[in-house]
């Protein structure tokens, strides 16, 4: 090999070592896994680059509803061990309730020394103009860890 090939060919191979870290570090964000919360839904987080994705699930009488979701964090607290956290959840899924035409927005915080993931959330469902004061539902959800998964 020539010197172009031998720096094309280190290039090369760095920037395999370098994506391979990146991958890696894309399955562990500090909150990926599955949580369920204090009424008993559960969701599943998967990470990439400052942004969160995942499923949102609902056991009910026929089964489990299931509705994606997306969202981003921050990196925070001692030691950069807790996570701010906000994610968007449109109640629309064909296969089981079809649209809901409403939304719900989570914002919280987890806490790594409690392994919870602390929430408040606001739910937007649509109404006519005339009635837009009552467009939206406030509340309060925590997210704990589980080993237990439910799938759709
Ligand atoms: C979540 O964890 C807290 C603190 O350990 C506990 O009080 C609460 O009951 C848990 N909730 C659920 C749904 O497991
Ligand atoms: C609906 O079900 C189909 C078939 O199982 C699946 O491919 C699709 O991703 C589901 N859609 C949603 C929004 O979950
Ligand atoms: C959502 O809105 C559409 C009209 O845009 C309506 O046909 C449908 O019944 C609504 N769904 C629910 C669950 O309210």
């Amino acid at each position: 090999m020539n010197r172009i090939g031998i720096s094309i060919y280190i290039f090369l191979l760095l920037s395999t070592i370098y994506l391979k870290q990146g991958e890696s570090s894309q399955h562990s964000c500090g909150i990926d896994g599955t949580w369920k919360n204090d009424l008993g839904s559960y969701i599943d987080i998967s990470c990439g680059d400052g942004t969160i994705f995942g499923v949102y699930r609902i056991p009910v009488s026929s089964g489990v509803d299931s509705y994606d979701f997306a969202g981003k964090y921050i990196v925070t607290g001692k030691n950069g061990e807790d996570r701010i956290v906000a994610f968007l959840v449109p109640w629309n899924n064909p296969n089981c309730t079809g649209n809901s035409n409403s939304t719900s927005s989570y914002t919280g915080i987890y806490f790594s020394s409690e392994g919870i993931i602390y929430t408040h959330w606001i739910l937007t469902g649509y109404k006519e103009w005339a009635s837009r004061w009552a467009t939206n539902l406030i509340g309060h959800a925590i997210f704990n860890r589980t080993t237990n998964v439910i799938k759709s």
